[in-house]
């Protein structure tokens, strides 16, 4: 069967982006081989966290849960990579850090489930719904050559 690869959204939540760090969970997952194919830093908006968080409307935590979201800038990112879904998943842990693996990102960088500093995405389907909200298609990088492809293009150097 013929593996393909995934994209998925990312957010470093306003607690970790504060905190500075952001270079430091972007390098778990750029250590992983996901490529990062769009990333911006951006304040959430209303609208854009009511679409975000639309499946958790009316649960006990809703309101903290857009207060956080929107209380500071996050970083957001597409990944790509083969099964990148399920292990960004992996690579953040439980939701609530007390419960996640030690060595995950949420279980050595947050303490409190609702302050868990990271976001990815649970399915294919959230994930081209949430790529949406935060990114319009031409912002993503999806062409690019290797090294070898550049040096060997036929071209005299100066
Ligand atoms: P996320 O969407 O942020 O990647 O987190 P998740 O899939 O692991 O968890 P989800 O159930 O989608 O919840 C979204 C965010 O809401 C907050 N939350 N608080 N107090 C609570 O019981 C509770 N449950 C969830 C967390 O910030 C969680 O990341
Ligand atoms: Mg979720």
């Amino acid at each position: 069967m013929a593996h393909t690869e995934e994209r998925t959204f990312v957010a470093i939540k306003p607690d970790a982006v504060i905190r500075g760090l952001t270079s430091t969970i972007i390098k778990r997952f750029e250590d992983k081989g996901y490529k990062i194919i769009g990333l911006k830093m951006l304040m959430v908006s209303p609208e854009q966290a009511a679409k975000h968080y639309e499946e958790h409307y009316g649960k006990p935590f809703y309101d903290r849960l857009i207060r956080y979201i929107s209380s500071g800038p996050i970083v957001a990112m597409v990944l790509q990579g083969y099964n990148v879904i399920k292990g960004v998943r992996q690579l953040m842990g439980a939701t609530d850090p007390a419960e996640a693996q030690v060595g995950t990102i949420r279980a050595d960088f947050a303490q409190l489930k609702e302050y868990n500093s990271v976001h990815g995405s649970d399915s294919a389907e959230s994930a081209e719904r949430e790529i949406s909200i935060y990114f319009n298609p031409e912002e993503l990088c999806t062409e690019w050559k290797n090294m070898t492809e550049l040096v060997t293009e036929k071209e005299d150097f100066i």
